[in-house]
């Protein structure tokens, strides 16, 4: 490797944070970075054949790696183990020489100087998936991004205003500000008085609710003075569990928010917005399809000792007519014999009931709906990891597993189901967005959800790529990118289409320091880079590398 990209990604790999891949893989070892610039010395025999790289070509290094080999790998070769190479892996970057699939290696945009081309394929290639395959971002329509004048959010800000939109930018000071708007994009500073104490979670009382919604109401006013009188169409979230409630409030009707990290915590909480539809228009939105599985609750809309829940009734005959294969979820053993007695026949694949889970798990199954809390990660990293592990283990596993038994099949070993038709009247979210299939799977509401407070665990979300579809707006999860986008977001950078800032260099011994600084949020540039061998600074061709190593050999030998 003769460049490595320098991101937060490495941070949460040295942190263990959310999982330490040294514990999880048993490795005594980890090095971490993802991606940066290298030169070819050896290629794998069907590598050869193919004939499009060779021993002696300079590329650019994405980090995404996968499953080749699976079937899936034609829908998405992120649908199939994928991972981050230094993130999810212990043999990234940070060395001098790295085993790279195929895929990862990409011919290197000509105009870039040698630093950049091996800097910014992380936080560009995030922020590409994330505005053109997650969002399909329209010209004309306008986006609110966070932490816009660093990292991914300032290569969001710039690809999006390049696209034609108002963006308008989440900064921590006036200097941000003013560099941002430098480059054609409004900003809000989060840190002025007016604001300052606003960007929190949505407490759990409702009436501490009410008031948390009114402290937003000036920075919902800011936002509509930048944008025509109008709340934003899209949202990019990244910074964590204190800004997305905001940063989704921030969203128009009908407007979409992506997210692809958390760095201020994962324990995501949101306030539900206005709006209704039905369980046939919400299904025609997702386009669902005959023999694609379902979970839906049942009993939510009714006391604990009810058993009539009307719009239970209505989503299980909704699914039925779509010929869905469906299982229902519900809250009392009445509730359950009273869905069996129904006769809806052999659409309805199975019937959990949580009162009887309970009593057959008796302490080892707790609802937690909503979820608790979590442990702040970077303070109390051990009893942050223990409450995931509780929800892991006393929630999800026993409630996935009750579901998975009716819906298991040989490509779908788990049971995850297709959908999960959410409820309103409960905060099932949580577990439904880590029940719903990976990458593919989608958790949609029907009902009014106004002023009421939703939570689920961000990873789920963003890793897995999984959706949440409302009736008024839509919150995706997004990861990284495909080599497929890789190559697209190469040719847009040989065009003039993207920019690549030039990146603020670091020496090899440098990279530590870099990591603290970002760290403490005191990073200067937009994009960071280790230098591991490069000579000078500036250098295009590998003619020209190969022509300043050989004075530097020749100098020193003077
Ligand atoms: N899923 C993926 O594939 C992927 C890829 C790349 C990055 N990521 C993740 O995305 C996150 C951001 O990465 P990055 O490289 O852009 O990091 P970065 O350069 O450090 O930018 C993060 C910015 O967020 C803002 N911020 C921090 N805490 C905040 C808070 N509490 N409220 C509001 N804003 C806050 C700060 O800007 P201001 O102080 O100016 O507001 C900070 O500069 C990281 O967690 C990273 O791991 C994920």
């Amino acid at each position: 490797m003769l460049t490595s990209e320098i991101n937060f990604n490495d941070i949460w790999g040295i942190q263990g944070i959310p999982v330490s891949q040294m514990e999880q893989n048993d490795q005594d070892v980890y090095i971490t970075g993802s991606g940066g610039l290298g030169l070819i010395v050896a290629v794998g025999s069907e590598v050869l054949r193919e004939g499009r790289l060779k021993v002696g070509d300079m590329v650019t290094v994405y980090s995404g790696q996968s499953d080749l080999l699976s079937p899936q790998a034609a829908l998405d070769p992120m649908f199939c183990d994928f991972r981050i190479q230094g993130y999810e892996t212990g043999d990234g970057s940070h060395q001098q020489f790295m085993v790279a699939q195929a895929p990862q290696c990409h011919k290197k945009p000509q105009d870039l100087t040698l630093e950049a081309a091996g800097s910014y394929v992380l936080n560009v290639g995030t922020v590409y998936r994330a505005l053109f395959t997650t969002l399909q971002i329209e010209s004309g329509k306008s986006i609110f991004i966070e932490g816009a004048a660093t990292g991914t959010g300032n290569e969001a800000l710039k690809i999006a205003i390049k696209s034609g939109l108002n963006v308008i930018g989440l900064v921590s000071s006036e200097e941000r500000g003013k560099q941002i708007e430098a480059k054609g994009a409004k900003y809000i500073n989060r840190k002025d008085k007016s604001l300052e104490k606003i960007f929190t979670k949505i407490p759990e009382k409702p009436s501490d609710i009410k008031k948390w919604a009114k402290d937003g109401e000036t920075f919902l006013k800011k936002v509509k003075s930048l944008n025509g009188g109008k709340l934003v169409d899209y949202a990019v979230s990244h910074a964590g569990e204190q800004s997305f409630p905001r940063t989704f409030q921030a969203l128009a009707q009908g407007g979409t928010l992506t997210f692809y990290g958390a760095s201020s915590g994962y324990h995501f909480t949101f306030l539900g917005k206005k709006g209704t539809s039905t369980p046939d228009a919400m299904l025609s939105k997702i386009r669902f399809r005959a023999n694609e599985s379902a979970l839906c609750y049942y009993g939510t809309s009714v006391d604990k000792s009810g058993i009539v829940d009307e719009v239970g009734l209505e989503i299980i005959e909704t699914l039925r007519e779509r010929k869905a294969r469906i299982v229902v979820a519900c809250y009392t053993d009445a509730q359950k014999e009273f869905i069996e007695s129904l006769g809806f026949g052999d659409a309805i694949k199975g019937v959990v009931s949580l009162e009887s889970m309970k009593r057959r798990y008796q302490d080892d199954f707790e609802w937690q709906a909503p979820m608790k809390a979590l442990p702040d990660a970077r303070k109390e990293t051990a009893k942050f990891k223990e409450a995931v592990q509780e929800f892991n283990e006393k929630t999800l596993k026993p409630f996935g597993s009750e579901v998975g038994k009716a819906l298991r099949s040989p490509d779908n070993p788990r049971g995850n189901p297709d959908i999960v038709f959410e409820r309103a009247g409960h905060d099932a979210l949580a577990v439904s967005t880590a029940v719903v299939k990976p990458f593919t799977g989608k958790v949609i509401y029907c009902e009014e959800m106004n002023g009421k407070r939703y939570s689920f665990y961000a990873p789920q979300v963003w890793m897995r790529q999984r959706r949440i579809y409302m009736p008024s707006a839509n919150i995706f999860g997004t990861h990284l990118c495909n080599a497929y986008e890789v190559s697209v977001m190469n040719d847009m950078v040989d065009a003039g289409l993207i920019e690549i800032s030039e990146p603020y260099v670091v020496s090899f011994d440098e990279i530590p320091q870099a990591h603290q600084d970002m760290w403490e949020n005191k990073h200067k540039a937009g994009n960071y880079v280790g230098n591991h061998c490069l000579p000078q600074l500036g250098l295009k061709t590998k003619e020209e590398l190969f022509n300043a190593w050989s004075l530097k050999i020749s100098m020193g030998r003077k």
